[in-house]
């Protein structure tokens, strides 16, 4: 396993469409591994592909921290979704920066996990937030695109400036 670099706001690849992966070799596996990693070394809740400047269709998500296994969708679909939701959202490639995005408050997606299974993840409030957020990224699509407008914020974290 390796952490892989973050691709960060106005890197050209982001605004890009992620390809299906058609078929789970060691490398797309070796590409989750290190996904995983390097979103949890960034205390990240979610990641996708792209933006370790993979254009694949995968991505990893961890709304809990709790040491049980993360959230890995390929080809993920959103299939249904309900409610809406306001959320202060950021993400890995604009780092300090949050906004108020509104999204479902409960999302069903599609898609396969890492052995190639197919399956269905039901997510409410964080994680239905981070699911379409995370596929958002596969089409080249950014929370600031979303974003109520003039509620960008700036935020350092405390533990940052240490
Ligand atoms: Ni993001």
């Amino acid at each position: 396993m390796a952490l892989r670099e973050i691709r960060l706001e106005g890197d050209e690849i982001l605004r890009k469409r992620s390809r299906e992966v058609e078929v789970i070799d060691d490398k797309i596996k070796e590409l989750i591994k290190d996904m995983d990693e390097t979103m949890h070394s960034a205390n990240g809740v979610g990641l996708s592909a792209v933006q370790v400047g993979v254009l694949k269709r995968i991505i990893v998500i961890d709304v809990n921290y709790d040491g049980t296994p993360s959230i890995i969708l390929i080809n993920p679909e959103i299939v249904k979704t309900k409610g809406k939701e306001e959320y202060q959202e950021g993400c890995l490639s604009f780092p300090n920066k949050f906004a108020k995005v509104i999204r479902p408050s409960e999302v069903t997606v599609k898609g396969l996990n890492e052995n190639g299974k197919p399956i269905t993840v039901k997510g409410k409030d964080l994680l239905a937030e981070a699911l379409c957020h995370e596929i958002d990224h596969l089409d080249g699509k950014l929370f600031v695109d979303i974003m109520e407008p003039g509620t960008l914020e700036y935020i350092e974290k405390e533990e940052e400036k240490n």
